[in-house]
């Protein structure tokens, strides 16, 4: 198998290769980002995807339990033995009319993929699963990573639940969900609070790992992504192997996209599917780089030869200006997305769009997308946000077929979720006023009654 799968340079001008082993996760000859790459004509693939539906059946054995690793044979990096798995990937593609609703698509056209059912409650663990099958396979006993929350919620549980490496984890002060950060703590990780926000612990955290030889869990790892390709895999096996018209993803560091685009990409490239879903990636307008350097500035993939001097000059720019990263949706306050490159072939190959929401609109989405079932956390809600932006843009038609992301778990940020339902207008100011939020749509307060069985009766009839 080794010599079938290796790590390539993405720019297909520089050709650059690596070791399937090696952990840089630097393209040897320019630096740039790097796939991994398979020799499919060396490896079993599978004739149709229907294959996959067998799984099911030998669900005893944990590598056909996982939702991740029951498609190993598309992301066919390692052998069996070496699989690290805590039973990730078992998610839902929910159909829900009453969200379809509020976005302006016809009934029965919008699903919402819920991947805060993961273990760590997060579609973290699609990628750190396999993230830490390749540590492990390079014999790596400690790993770290920057993160706004969810990253490090998911290697503290892997480092937890199985005992194999230690957990460093880099984050910026004061810039984590409590949910988020009582899970690194909870599940034992080294917690390093630097000064500063994610971008600047991504950029330390590759420093150190460099230094002292620890292994790197973000994004930037293309392992990870293998996993996270395993996300739209469970997308068309919910759909019956139909692709939608479109997905419709939230844009921090912009793995996610440049993952699923990499997924499709090789399904018809392997005859599995024989045509591309668009992709919408949707940043938050506090942190919206991706949307200022493809819409506005028209930075393009262009094979590769992509203009780096837009992209220096705008990153310029934001330093001159001292701006930083600003949302309520904290789980993509990013500025310096690692995988843009990625990203830009990502549209280019699935005829995406970038769009930017305001965080009054993500939180709102936040709460249609709670009433109609499944609770998430406000980064997730800019999939939905995105959406309604689109159809009435008339990008998306109200009878394309659409799935929405929703990446993390409404638990993860209780605080914002209870502040946005408060009657109380310091708990409404304190997290979310201050934030520059006037007013939202869909509040639904508590119901104050004194300890009277009358009043109580009274209260609930009001409201029924
Ligand atoms: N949604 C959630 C809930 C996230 O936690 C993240 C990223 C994203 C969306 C963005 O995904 O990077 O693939 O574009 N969270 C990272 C973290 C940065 O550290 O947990 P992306």
């Amino acid at each position: 198998m080794s010599d079938a799968v290796f790590q390539r340079c993405i720019n297909p001008t520089c050709g650059g290769t690596a070791d399937r082993a090696d952990t840089s996760f630097r393209c040897p000859q320019c630096g740039g980002l790097l796939d991994v790459a398979y020799d499919w004509n060396k490896l079993p693939v599978p004739k149709s995807l229907k294959h996959f539906e067998g799984k099911w059946a030998n669900r005893t054995n944990p590598l056909d339990f996982s939702g991740v690793w029951r498609f190993r044979e598309l992301f066919p990096f390692a052998p069996d033995e070496a699989i690290v798995t805590i039973g990730e990937g078992q998610t839902l593609c929910q159909r829900t009319d009453a969200v379809a609703a509020y976005t302006g698509l016809n009934a029965g056209r919008l699903f919402l993929q819920y991947e805060g059912m993961n273990p760590s409650g997060s579609f973290k663990d699609n990628g750190m699963s396999a993230a830490f099958t390749h540590a492990r396979m390079t014999g790596a006993t400690r790993a770290a990573c920057a993160s706004t929350g969810n990253t490090s919620a998911s290697l503290a549980i892997y480092c937890a639940a199985t005992q194999l490496m230690r957990g460093v984890i880099f984050i910026g002060s004061g810039k984590i969900s409590y949910g988020k950060l009582s899970q690194a703590l909870e599940h034992g990780a080294l917690t390093v609070q630097i000064e500063g926000d994610f971008d600047d612990a991504l950029r330390r955290v590759q420093e150190v790992s460099r230094q002292l030889g620890i292994y790197l869990v973000n994004s930037v790892n293309p392992f990870r992504l293998e996993g996270q390709k395993t996300i739209m895999f469970r997308v068309l096996e919910a759909l019956n192997w139909e692709v939608p018209d479109w997905i419709v993803v939230p844009g921090g560091n912009l793995g996610n996209v440049s993952s699923f685009a990499k997924a499709f990409g090789e399904l018809v490239d392997l005859g599995l599917i024989s045509r591309v879903p668009r992709l919408a990636v949707i940043n938050a307008a506090g942190a919206d780089t991706f949307y200022q350097l493809y819409e506005k500035n028209g930075l393009r993939w262009n094979g590769g030869q992509f203009d780096q001097s837009k992209i220096d000059d705008y990153y310029a720019g934001l330093d001159a200006n001292n701006r930083k990263a600003d949302t309520l949706a904290s789980a993509i306050e990013i500025n310096r997305p690692v995988n843009l490159p990625k990203a830009l072939r990502a549209i280019d190959r699935c005829n995406g769009v970038v769009r930017a929401v305001p965080d009054t609109e993500i939180l709102d989405a936040k709460a249609k997308i709670g009433a109609g079932g499944l609770g998430c956390e406000p980064a997730s809600a800019a999939s939905v946000a995105g959406l309604r932006q689109l159809v009435q843009e008339k990008v998306i038609s109200p009878s394309d077929s659409v799935v929405c992301v929703l990446t993390g778990h409404v638990l993860k940020d209780s605080d914002e979720t209870v502040a946005y339902h408060s009657a109380d207008k310091a708990t409404f100011d304190a997290k979310l006023g201050k934030r520059g939020v006037k007013q939202v749509a869909f509040a639904n307060r508590a119901v104050q009654v004194p300890n009277d069985l009358a009043a109580i009766v009274r209260a609930i009839e009001s409201h029924a």
